[in-house]
């Protein structure tokens, strides 16, 4: 049974990952407009990995006896100055959520909820994968350059990571399948 205070605090993070969703599907919207449909696909897929994790803590929250409540939600920026400043900005707004993550744990952990810091360990390494994913797109933004063809193959490159991606979480599907149907 959750406390009215880690609920409330579990509903906030519900609305962060909501605008998490919106902000990813803003920039996407921002690349294709621009005409780059690797990051715009890249950023839509994203936006629909955060809206898993909203749904996955709306879940929890209703799974423990608590009320999930959807507040108000910010609207995301609309404008960026250029493809280095959008992946800047995702990166170093998976560095806040991880804040709020880590805010989460030590409020579980004083609260000695322990299935509540049990359920955001999930959280903890999700916030490490998304900041080294992001902290990789700027690399690699940085090293091409985005002057003449850069931007070309910077798009290329952050759209290969996105089949990469589905790629490796197919076949992590495949191998828990597997793991199933030999138990
Ligand atoms: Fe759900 Fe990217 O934080």
């Amino acid at each position: 049974m959750l406390s009215q205070s880690m609920t409330d605090a579990l509903n906030k993070q519900i609305n962060w990952e909501m605008y998490s969703s919106n902000l990813y599907l803003q920039m996407s919207s921002w690349c294709a407009f621009k005409g780059l449909d690797g990051c715009a696909e890249f950023l839509n897929e994203h936006a629909n990995e955060e809206r898993m994790h909203m749904q996955k803590l709306l879940a929890y929250v209703n799974e423990t006896g608590g009320l999930a409540i959807l507040g108000q939600i910010d609207a995301p920026p609309t404008q960026f100055e250029s493809v280095k400043d959008v992946f800047e900005k995702t990166f170093h707004h998976e560095q806040l959520v991880t804040a709020k993550i880590n805010e989460l744990v030590h409020q579980a952990s004083t609260e000695k909820d322990y299935a509540t810091l049990q359920f955001l360990q999930w959280y903890v390494a999700e916030q490490h994968q998304e900041e080294f994913l992001f902290k990789s797109i700027l690399d690699k933004i940085e090293m091409i350059g985005t002057q003449g063809q850069g931007i070309f193959f910077i798009d290329r490159e952050v759209g290969q990571m996105l089949t990469q991606k589905t790629q490796e979480s197919t076949a992590m599907t495949t191998a828990q399948n597997g793991d199933v149907g030999t138990a």
